[in-house]
């Protein structure tokens, strides 16, 4: 059985590292998940003014994250933080009230940066933000990830074979918890 995730890439940047650690994920992933971006840099800044009438950037990607069994964010941190375009688009799929798409959504967080602390205070942020949205998330393992140029090709390939497992065990995990949300948000589906 196949399971659909959607997922972020926090980063508008053209070589964004997170990009690169989001294909890698993707290339280790086991078989059973199929992957689709859902994109976020053509969103205008959120109003609640477009409530009314959501501009069509808006409502595919309520559709795209309702669609997908499992929503995973790769992203930055800025400035020990969620970026401002992601936020932003959290805030499109939380929205109008009352038609919160995140809600029952299992979630994943995980992120690179050159840093040592790997996006750890960028992923705190996300868990509060998530838990208001009744979104499940994946609480252990956790992923961060001091990026490394050497380890990481621009396709995705890991040459680094114990970071490779890594990323591998972080997506079976990840996997299995959508399977155990599923079961009880979506019994039919498994
Ligand atoms: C950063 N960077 C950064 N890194 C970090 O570990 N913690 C932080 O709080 C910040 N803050 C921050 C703010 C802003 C505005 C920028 C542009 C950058 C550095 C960041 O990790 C680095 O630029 C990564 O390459 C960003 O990931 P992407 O965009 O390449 O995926």
């Amino acid at each position: 059985m196949a399971f659909t995730i959607g997922y972020f890439v926090g980063s508008l940047a053209t070589g964004s590292i997170n990009r690169t650690l989001s294909k890698a994920l993707i290339r280790l992933a086991p078989e059973e998940l199929e992957f689709t971006e859902i994109p976020i840099k053509d969103l205008p800044l959120y109003s609640y003014d477009y409530d009314a009438d959501f501009p069509p950037e808006g409502r595919a990607l309520k559709e795209a994250i309702e669609a997908s069994d499992g929503i995973l964010f790769v992203s930055p941190e800025y400035n020990r933080s969620i970026p401002g375009a992601l936020k932003n688009a959290i805030d499109w799929g939380s929205r109008p009230w009352g038609t919160n798409s995140f809600a029952r959504k299992p979630t994943g967080i995980i992120g690179a940066s050159p840093g040592g602390i790997g996006t750890a205070v960028m992923q705190s942020s996300m868990r509060s933000v998530l838990s208001f949205l009744d979104a499940p998330q994946l609480n252990a393992p956790e992923a961060y990830i001091t990026f490394k140029p050497e380890v990481f090709g621009d396709d995705g390939e890991v040459t680094d074979e114990s970071t490779a497992q890594f990323l591998r065990h972080y997506m079976e995990e990840y996997s299995a918890f959508v399977q155990r949300v599923l079961a009880v948000t979506a019994p039919g589906h498994i």
